[in-house]
């Protein structure tokens, strides 16, 4: 592929916001709601963007590491996204369920990606958000198992919208909404670094899905019955956090074991972010029910979920509808996506890349203490920040600090965690090597300048 990006990133000509930045930040502070986050984070107004950089309108530009949180896995602009909705947007930008080519070739597509045994005998069902996705997941296997309890995991964040909300872990979102807690039970998500449990790291998949296990054969358990597993593959908002190797499987077996529907949520994890298409391939499991969002549709707003086929026969019409799903150009960017992914050489390179990465930001640890633990598996890497290596007392302060500071220098690049501390590295796929070395650059400057060596 050709370069996408600007050459001269990262090029700061005025000091975030600049004058015409804040112009318009100031215009939207008057019309638009309070409860934005992401103004508060990159304060800047943007004129364009191109593959891995994006331009503000003071001329300032920024290396992006922050994809529009994971939705531009082949980045700003890129002409193959760019061509397929440009033809679809000439045929036709909106129909209800009746299928056109780019429906039916999108269709094809995906299901020759899916993983393991739904590959080519899947059904799929389209939606429109993440957290639409999840919803229908959960519908469909309370459906299917007419039992009410969803076990979700510590950490997770699967949508603040209506029930699934419930779903996620943090709590506020609840409160937000006003929702009461909706049968969702949460286990600890076998995350080595901060397990709440004291036991063996090589011991800590065994005792979640023990726990699991005891919940759906213990009649006496408190928790129950249970109509699904929702997991995130690797744990996005909740810090980047990949699980230990055995965990997935043995989530399979057990799940399996009980006729128990395990629902893979890889909205954030999906279209090629961790270096295979899905994640769940890098430990050969098959979701009986996946969800698919983000970089699915190119930054038009789109998501589905794919399920095992046999499931269909119970649906009814009608079931989880909505007026925008499976939009045309979505579909038509989706599939141009997927093929890119499915015919480069570009997800080898992601996992080569991801090593070096890791690599580097390990290597700053020695410059920095602040870096705790740095996890990850392709362009999907976070850096946790911590007090103090033996305390782990997380460095939240740290984590503000420096991303103010990256924004500053022309880095975007977002936090994430329990405790907001965990650097995340979401760049897209097809960032350049100079744009990798040099926004390493500046974070191993910045995390310098904030001292503790
Ligand atoms: C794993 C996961 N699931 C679901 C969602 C919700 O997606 P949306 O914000 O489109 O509703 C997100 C969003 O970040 C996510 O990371």
């Amino acid at each position: 592929m050709n370069r996408l990006s600007y050459e001269n990133a990262p090029r700061i000509l005025v000091k975030p916001p600049g004058p015409k930045s804040l112009e318009l930040l100031d215009i939207q502070d008057k019309y638009e709601t309070k409860s934005r986050i992401y103004t508060q984070i990159f304060r800047m107004a943007v004129d364009d963007a191109k593959g891995s950089t994006v331009k503000d309108v003071d001329g300032n530009i920024y290396i992006d590491w922050f994809s529009g949180i994971s939705v531009l896995n082949l980045g700003h602009s890129n002409p193959i996204v760019i061509d397929a909705i440009q033809n679809q947007l000439n045929k036709i930008d909106h129909i209800n369920e009746v299928p056109t080519e780019a429906r039916v070739q999108f269709l094809k597509t995906l299901e020759s990606t899916l993983p393991g045994k739904l590959r080519n005998n899947a059904k799929i069902m389209f939606t429109v958000t993440g957290g639409d996705a999840c919803e229908a997941a959960v519908s469909l296997a309370r459906y299917i198992t007419k039992k009410k309890i969803i076990i979700a995991f510590s950490g997770s964040y699967h949508g603040i919208a209506g029930e699934i909300a419930s779903a996620t872990a943090n709590y506020h979102y609840r409160e937000y909404e006003n929702l009461d807690y909706h049968n969702f039970y949460h286990l600890p998500y076998p995350y080595k670094y901060r397990f709440p449990i004291k036991v063996n790291d090589e011991d800590i998949s065994k005792v979640v899905i023990d726990m699991l296990e005891n919940i759906l054969k213990d009649n006496y358990s408190g928790i129950g019955p249970v109509g699904g597993v929702l997991v995130e593959p690797i744990q996005g908002e909740g810090g980047y956090i990949v699980p230990p190797d055995d965990f997935l499987p043995m989530l399979r077996e057990v799940t399996e074991k009980y006729s128990i529907p395990l629902i893979a949520d890889e909205v954030q994890s999906g279209v090629g972010r961790t270096g295979k298409i899905w994640a769940s391939e890098h430990w050969s499991i098959t979701p009986d029910i996946m969800c698919i969002s983000k970089s699915i549709g190119g930054g038009i707003p789109a998501s589905m979920i794919a399920y095992k086929k046999e499931y269909d026969e119970f649906l009814p019409q009608g079931f989880h509808l909505g007026t925008y799903r499976g939009n045309p150009l979505a579909l038509a960017a989706g599939n141009a996506i997927l093929n890119y992914l499915q015919n480069s050489e570009i997800l080898n390179r992601v996992q080569e890349k991801g090593k070096y990465i890791v690599e580097r930001f390990n290597e700053m640890s020695y410059i920095s203490n602040y870096i705790g633990d740095v996890r990850g598996k392709g362009f999907m890497i976070g850096v946790e920040l911590v007090k103090d290596r033996k305390s782990k007392e997380p460095a939240t302060d740290v984590a503000i600090q420096l991303k103010k500071k990256l924004f500053e220098k022309g880095l975007l690049m977002h936090t994430c965690g329990h405790y907001g501390n965990v650097m995340r590295f979401m760049a897209p796929l097809t960032i350049e090597d100079d744009l990798i070395d040099k926004g390493l650059e500046v974070f191993e400057n910045s995390i310098k300048e904030i001292g503790n060596t």
